[in-house]
């Protein structure tokens, strides 16, 4: 059982790996949720937060669920069933897969939509529309963009397509190659980026927003928030790292790859918040504008920069890129589950997850437009799915990794898995064992109103 290969192949090495977890954690989570929620959230006291959360609970955590991918080499809820009969466990562990499963489909949803979005702005720069732009004009467009439900299921229906053609062409062929030509473009984009907003007159400012610390503006709100995008951003919780970790080959250090992986996804999101704030202040925007952030303030900084028409061709097309190497990352458990589980063809099993996410991904379209006005617990449709996948789904799916590999997993078998020095070991364990899933608890007590 345990030296059995994935069905579906194998990464070709350990870089190949590195670039497909950092893939799937480098989204619209860095580039366009982490600067819209940072200045939601008080800026510098979210950053904070947020830098801690990586340390102490989405490293170990993102090396568990890499470790019980790899240990089983199957869908995630194969994987929790062979882990738990090997641990002697409760059979009811694999709940944590289907709910990872749901949260992956309802995540997607909307993913897809933002990355339409996105891909429409590409086009929109292309034509040059965002020519002599001021804040007036951007935010008309945005405003006007999202009103027509249509085009935005369009421009969904185009993502969601891309991704489905990417994920049919399997590990090697299809994900692997995708990211080997995406991700180096995303990096050298963002340098790019960040170099232009130092010669804006916003630069100390959008800094001082970003990283002076602020103690009294951390409220349990912000906390909550911040381990959730922690989670989101890191892509744990939900199987993901379990499904790139059943591709792993067994010689490759989990330890090194995913922290190489988490310091990557941390960096990228302080960079694009160091692209952005300036440009925010710079041209007098509200740094809490929400999602529309970064589709209304970087188009006035390409509107009106020399070479703005080049680096907002550019900057939309790594948005659209860096999102399509997470949206293969949140449908490929499903898709596993389903060529493992229910002897589907790839090709098949992409149509139909696929289609179930495309269909979902209405709720997010129309609560933009015509339900705008539909609100529960005084929030929109899409910030309901939002705040459910990312504040609540995902950090429990953590939590439950956590203590099922901290206390359920017997030792020798995590020992073998990780392959650290003893010391090294040592503090995982207790990170994994105690901190983490201590750290998730109390977050959500707090929230709760318990504490
Ligand atoms: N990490 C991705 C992002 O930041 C989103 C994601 C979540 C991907 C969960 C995979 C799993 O955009």
């Amino acid at each position: 059982m345990i030296d059995k290969q994935s069905l579906h192949g194998e990464w070709s090495s350990r870089f190949a790996f590195i670039l497909a977890a950092t893939g799937s954690a480098v989204g619209l989570g860095n580039i366009w949720k982490f600067p819209y929620i940072a200045g939601e959230n008080g800026g510098s006291a979210f950053v904070m937060v947020y830098v801690v959360c990586v340390v102490l609970m989405g490293i170990p955590i993102m090396m568990a669920e890499t470790m019980l991918g790899r240990r089983a080499k199957q869908n995630p809820v194969a994987t929790m069933q062979t882990l738990t009969k090997e641990a002697g466990a409760d059979t009811r562990w694999q709940y944590l897969a289907w709910m990872g499963m749901v949260a992956g489909f309802l995540i997607l949803s909307y993913y897809s939509v933002i990355a339409g979005w996105a891909s429409a702005y590409t086009l929109k720069a292309v034509m040059g529309d965002f020519f002599g732009s001021d804040a007036q004009k951007t935010s008309v467009m945005f405003a006007e963009f999202i009103s027509s439900p249509i085009r935005l299921i369009f421009w969904h229906s185009f993502f969601m397509l891309a991704t489905m053609i990417i994920v049919s062409k399997g590990i090697r062929n299809g994900l692997e190659r995708a990211v080997q030509m995406l991700m180096p473009v995303l990096f050298v984009m963002m340098f790019l980026l960040v170099g232009y907003a130092m010669t804006t007159s916003g630069y100390s400012q959008g800094l001082h927003f970003l990283f002076s610390p602020d103690f009294s503006k951390i409220t349990g709100k912000v906390v909550l928030t911040a381990i959730g995008q922690a989670f989101f951003s890191l892509g744990l919780g939900m199987g993901t790292m379990m499904i790139y970790g059943a591709y792993l080959p067994k010689n490759v250090s989990i330890a090194k790859s995913t922290i190489i992986v988490a310091s990557a996804d941390t960096i990228v999101a302080l960079l694009a918040g160091i692209a952005i704030f300036p440009i925010v202040f710079a041209n007098g925007l509200q740094p809490d504008s929400g999602p529309g952030l970064v589709f209304e303030t970087l188009p006035i900084a390409f509107g009106n920069m020399t070479g703005g028409w080049l680096f907002g061709v550019l900057f939309f097309i790594m948005l659209v890129v860096a999102a399509l190497t997470s949206s293969i990352a949140l449908i490929e458990p499903a898709v596993a589950w389903l060529i493992e589980s229910k002897e589907m063809t790839r090709d098949q099993a992409c149509v139909r997850a696929g289609l179930v996410a495309w269909v979902l991904g209405f709720v997010t379209v129309l609560s933009f437009n015509r339900w705008a006005d539909v609100h529960f617990f005084g929030q929109t449709l899409f910030e309901l799915i939002d705040a459910l996948t990312a504040n609540i789904m995902l950090p429990a799916g953590g939590f439950a990794i956590a203590i099922f590999a901290g206390w359920m997993m017997k030792q020798p078998h995590t020992e073998q898995e990780l392959a650290l020095p003893t010391m090294q070991y040592k503090i995982w364990k207790v990170l994994i064992s105690y901190v983490a899933p201590a750290g998730v608890f109390l977050i959500f007590l707090h929230v709760v109103g318990v504490l």
